[in-house]
C-alpha cells in the first residue's frame, strides 16, 4: 500500500480536454461468458467507431493476459484483481477521451460495481453490456475447446462450469446474441451512444 502520496491535477480538466478534442471519453464495458462473442462484438464496434473518426481502443481478457495482467490467475482473488486493474486502465482510457472497450468475461457483479463507480465518480459515462449467450449454447461452439476441457476437469475454476458467472441485472445494453448477429449487435450499441449524446 502506498503512503505519502498526493495527487497532481493537470492544468486541462477533462471537459475542457473532450472540448479541445472534440471527444468525450467513455467506456464500453462488455460483459459475458468464454466463447459468448465479446471479443467479436468489441473488434466490430472499434474498427465501426475508427471508420467514423472516432479514437476507439480496445481492452481484450486474452491479450491484457498476455501482458499488464500476465502474472493473474482464475482464482476469485485473481479475477478481482484482473478486473480491478482493467477498471482503472480504462478510466484512464476514457479520462484522455478515448472510447475504452473492455471485453472480459468479469463475472463477479461486485467488481462491475466497482468499475461503474471509480467512472461515475470522475464524471465518465460507463455502460455495461451484457453479451448474452446461454451456456448451452457457448458450450456448443466451444472454439477454443475450453469448455471440453473444464468438463473434463483439466481446467479447474472455468467460469459457467466449476466458477460463477453473475449475470448484470440491469444493463444499459442487453445482446441476446441468439437472436443478434454481430452487425447489429454493433448498431444496437452505437444507436445507444448516438441517442445519449456520447458520440
Ligand atoms: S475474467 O474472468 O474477467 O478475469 O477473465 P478474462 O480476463 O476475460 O479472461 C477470459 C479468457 O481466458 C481464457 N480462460 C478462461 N476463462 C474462464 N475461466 C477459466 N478458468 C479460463 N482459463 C482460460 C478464455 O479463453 C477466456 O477468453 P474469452 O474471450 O472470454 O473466451
Amino acid at each position: 500500500m502506498a503512503t505519502n502520496i498526493t495527487f497532481h491535477p493537470g492544468s486541462v480538466t477533462a471537459s475542457e480536454r473532450a472540448t479541445l478534442l472534440g471527444q468525450k471519453g467513455i467506456t464500453i464495458w462488455l460483459t459475458g461468458l468464454s466463447a459468448s462473442g465479446k471479443s467479436t462484438i468489441a473488434t466490430a464496434l472499434e474498427q465501426h467507431l475508427l471508420h467514423l473518426k472516432h479514437f476507439a481502443y480496445r481492452l481484450d481478457g486474452d491479450n491484457i493476459r498476455f501482458g499488464l495482467n500476465k502474472d493473474l490467475g482464475f482464482s476469485e482473488k485473481d479475477r478481482n484483481e484482473n478486473i480491478r486493474r482493467i477498471a482503472e486502465v480504462s478510466k484512464l482510457f476514457a479520462d484522455a477521451s478515448a472510447i475504452a472497450i473492455t471485453s472480459f468475461i468479469s463475472p463477479y457483479a461486485a467488481d462491475r460495481q466497482f468499475a461503474r463507480s471509480i467512472h461515475e465518480a470522475s464524471s465518465i459515462p460507463f455502460v455495461e453490456v451484457f453479451v448474452d449467450a446461454p451456456l448451452s449454447v457457448v458450450e456448443q461452439r466451444d472454439p477454443k475447446g475450453l469448455y471440453k476441457k473444464a468438463r473434463a476437469g483439466e481446467i479447474k475454476e472455468f467460469t459457467g462450469i466449476s466458477a460463477p458467472y453473475e449475470a448484470p441485472a440491469s444493463p444499459e445494453i442487453h445482446i441476446p446474441t441468439g437472436d443478434l448477429d454481430v452487425t447489429q449487435s454493433v448498431e444496437l450499441i452505437v444507436k445507444y451512444l448516438l441517442d445519449k449524446g456520447f458520440i
